[in-house]
């Protein structure tokens, strides 16, 4: 091998060892956005969210669909704009507390729900997340 080919060969390794690394970042960041270190997803606690789909289906369903697959009477949270880095868990708490005026689509506007506590809302929100989770619902390219 010449000295030159050498040299080369030395450039494509770190080349090669450069991008390792970097996606090795990449993945980090992305498993850590997953397992919810993020600061909008709710852990998965199989009993908030089996308290949450009761919360729902009494209180949302009737708009947003038993399976969160919408209505006549409001959107399919199955929809991307409803990902956690677009809707946050904040925007669900604003929603039912201050009830929502119509700003994506022609429903009309969402009631506010005064009944439902803190609690209701934190076991809706795990719900709602844990059925976007299973459809593949876990970020809105559009808005980065
Ligand atoms: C009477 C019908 C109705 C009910 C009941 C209802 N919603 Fe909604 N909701 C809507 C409509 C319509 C919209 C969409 C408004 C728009 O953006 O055009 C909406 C939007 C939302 C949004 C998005 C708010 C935003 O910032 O864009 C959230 C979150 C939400 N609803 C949560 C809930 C939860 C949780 C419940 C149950 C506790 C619930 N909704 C019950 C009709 C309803």
């Amino acid at each position: 091998m010449t000295r030159r080919r050498r040299r080369r060969t030395v450039r494509r390794a770190l080349v090669v060892a450069a991008w390792v690394a970097g996606l090795g970042v990449v993945v980090s960041v992305v498993v850590m956005a997953f397992s919810g270190a993020g600061p909008s997803t709710t852990p998965a606690d199989p009993e908030l969210i089996a308290a949450g789909a009761e919360v729902f289906a009494s209180s949302c369903a009737a708009c947003h669909g038993a399976n969160l697959e919408g209505t006549d009477s409001g959107p399919s949270f199955l929809d991307p704009i409803y990902a956690p880095n677009h809707h946050a868990d904040a925007a669900f708490y604003r929603a039912v507390r201050q009830g929502v005026v119509p700003h994506h689509w022609n429903f009309g506007p969402m009631p506010p729900r005064p009944e439902l506590s803190n609690e209701d809302i934190e076991a809706v929100i795990a719900f709602v997340r844990s059925r976007q989770a299973e459809a593949g619902i876990t970020f809105d390219p559009r808005h980065g």
